[in-house]
């Protein structure tokens, strides 16, 4: 189908208008991650965490699914719906932790654990979830490592601090690879503590990806809580609490401002900015689903291999 191209629209109303035109053209539905621009967040039809986009990706009828996102997760959504079109408008939106391994490094790990069960956080390239049992993300590692067999061996990949918070909440050893997201990394036990001598009361939210997530857990107390970011969302509109420390990427703070609008919430690291996720902007939102660009696919026998362990992962917790 060819869609007619409009007047190039230059204000942020107008290109939401325009993407929202063209999404019904398409009969596209539009997913966005919790760390995506404002406005890319405002357009679309679903606004959640991975494990919610994946859930979604793999349950809507609409035939496109335009990913605002990072490309592991438009790979999940095509594993997932082979016969849906799935685009991602910004090819380069990568990701630093599912880079930190390929799926070669997993099989030399793999030879040399050869009766462990992998499971991979859904931040891995579709190559490498073709070569795990399972996947998991951070809403529910918990739940998919307390489903594997208790005598099995786990070799959990690619984050280390995800890793040592599902060691500690689930009381079973790991063996664990060494990745770890630049972003969260960089989020130092300097800035929790900065804050919380400065807001001793507020409620602390921390991504499990989050280097400083094992010192919370050392020294945390019960205003400490680790949780994947839509498990904030939900917290925070739970909360009696009025004030909210949020320690991880600063594009969450725009979902939780806006359901949540009556309460305070403050990024402990201004600079814990993803680039990837960055990288998706209303124009290429609008260009990508005006041309049926880019389209992210998944070789067949790649996809057929990977799609049990992120089945595994979409119908647990
Ligand atoms: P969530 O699944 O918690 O949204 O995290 C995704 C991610 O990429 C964290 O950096
Ligand atoms: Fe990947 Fe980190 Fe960006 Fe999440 S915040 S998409 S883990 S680089």
């Amino acid at each position: 189908m060819t869609v007619s191209a409009t007047p190039i629209a230059s204000s942020v109303d107008e290109l939401q208008e325009e993407v929202r035109e063209l999404a019904r053209l398409r009969d596209a539905v539009i997913l966005a991650h919790n760390y995506q621009v404002p406005e890319v967040q405002d357009v679309a039809h679903f606004v959640g965490d991975s494990l919610g986009l994946a859930r979604e990706g793999a349950r809507t009828d609409a035939p496109v699914i335009a990913f605002c996102g990072v490309h592991f997760m438009a790979e999940t959504a095509a594993i997932l719906s082979p016969e849906k079109t799935v685009l991602l408008p910004d090819l380069d939106a990568g990701c630093s932790l599912a880079d930190s391994i390929t799926a070669e490094q997993l099989r030399a790990w793999k030879a040399q654990h050869p009766a462990a069960v992998v499971v991979s956080y859904v931040n891995t390239s579709a190559e490498v979830k073709a070569e795990s049992d399972y996947c998991c993300t951070s809403g529910n590692a918990k739940a998919v490592v307390e489903s594997v067999p208790a005598d099995r061996e786990i070799l959990f990949l690619p984050d280390l601090y995800l890793g040592l918070w599902v060691e500690r909440v689930t009381g079973r050893r790991l063996t664990i690879w060494m990745g770890e997201c630049h972003v969260h990394a960089g989020i130092r036990p300097a800035d929790i503590e900065r804050w919380q001598a400065d807001a001793p009361d507020a409620e602390l939210l921390v991504h499990p990806e989050c280097g400083c997530a094992s010192q919370c857990m050392a020294f945390g107390n019960e205003t400490t809580h680790i949780l994947s970011t839509e498990g904030m969302i939900r917290f925070a509109n739970d909360s009696p609490k009025q004030r909210f420390l949020v320690a991880t990427e600063t594009g969450i703070l725009h979902r939780l401002r806006k359901e949540a609008p009556g309460k305070r919430f403050e990024a402990v690291s201004e600079e814990a900015i993803c680039r990837f996720m960055k990288m998706i902007t209303l124009e290429k939102l609008r260009d990508s689903l005006r041309d049926l660009r880019h389209e992210v696919t998944v070789p067949p026998d790649v996809a057929a291999r990977a799609r049990l362990a992120l089945e595994r992962m979409v119908q647990t917790g």
